[in-house]
Order: structure tokens, then C-alpha cells, then sequence
């Protein structure tokens, strides 16, 4: 599916409706798009459905950040500085990945070690404030 977005809140919203769409089990959103793009405001949404009142920040520094505030943790990745399986084995992400709701800025980092199930959402600029966002859903 493909949106068109004008401002923050809009992006933000689409972020929203994901989550309420979400299955029980194990779900990985993988961002794809530029720094600036708006992974972080969709985040935002996806986690004030999931976790109310919980502040989203980009993880640049912890690459995990984890929001506890409703029924299943959110585990918000940030893979910038991830280069290999090694990498990702360090942080232990298929335990993440099993289990956890997860959704990750940067996925560009980790190629085709993405999960099977992941649901992807590519955010591109196509100006100041305008965003066109593709999902992909293959679960659907
Ligand atoms: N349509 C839009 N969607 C998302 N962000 C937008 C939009 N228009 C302007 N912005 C601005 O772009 C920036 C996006 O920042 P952020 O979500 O942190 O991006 P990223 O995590 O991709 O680096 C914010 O400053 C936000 O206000
Ligand atoms: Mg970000």
C-alpha cells in the first residue's frame, strides 16, 4: 500500500493504524529511509498504541531501546552501526525476533537478514514535508 504524507502527524497516524492492525504473535516493522525521513515519528505512532505515555528516541546509542508501558514490550531497534550477523548475534536479536513486537530504523544495515514475517515500510522524501510511505504486508 501507498500514502502520501504532509506533515509529521500524518506520518504518525499511519504508524498508529499499523499497530492497531497488528497479529498476537511476533511482529518486525522494518524502516527503510534517510536520515530525517520520518522512521522516528512513525515509530511514535506505532509505540503510543502499544506502550501510551512511553518517550520514543532513536536508540542510536544502545541500539535497542525497550517501551514497557502495556501488554507486550515494544523493542525499538536502531540498526545504523549494525554490519554483520555477528553483530546482530551480539545483541541477541533472534531472541528479539521470536518473541517480541520489534520495529527497526535502518534496516538498509542488515540486507537479507531481515525476518521472513517482517512487514516493511519504506519512507521517501518528496519534499519539505511531503513523505510518499509504501507498506508491505506479505502476512495480509
Ligand atoms: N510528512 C512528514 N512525516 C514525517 N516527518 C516529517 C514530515 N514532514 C516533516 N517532517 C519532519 O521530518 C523530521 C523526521 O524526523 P525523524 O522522525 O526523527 O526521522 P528519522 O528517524 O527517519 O531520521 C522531523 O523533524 C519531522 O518534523
Ligand atoms: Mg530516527
Amino acid at each position: 500500500m501507498e500514502y502520501i504524507t504532509n506533515d509529521v502527524l500524518q506520518t504518525e497516524k499511519l504508524g498508529t493504524e499499523l499497530a492497531q492492525s497488528l497479529p498476537g504473535g511476533p511482529v518486525f516493522v522494518a524502516l527503510y529511509g534517510d536520515l530525517g525521513a520520518g522512521k522516528t515519528a512513525f515509530v511514535r505512532g506505532f509505540t503510543s498504541v502499544l506502550s501510551p505515555g512511553s518517550r520514543v528516541k532513536s536508540p542510536t546509542y544502545t541500539i535497542v531501546n525497550e517501551y514497557r508501558k502495556g501488554k507486550r514490550p515494544v523493542y525499538h531497534f536502531d540498526l545504523y552501526r549494525i554490519e554483520s550477523e555477528d553483530d546482530l548475534d551480539a545483541i541477541g536479536f533472534d531472541e528479539y525476533v521470536q518473541n517480541g513486537i520489534c520495529i527497526a530504523e535502518w534496516c538498509e544495515h542488515i540486507g537479507t537478514l531481515l525476518p521472513d514475517h517482517a512487514i516493511t515500510v519504506k519512507i521517501e522524501k518528496t519534499g519539505e514535508n511531503g513523505r510518499k510511505i509504501t507498506i508491505c504486508n506479505e502476512g495480509e
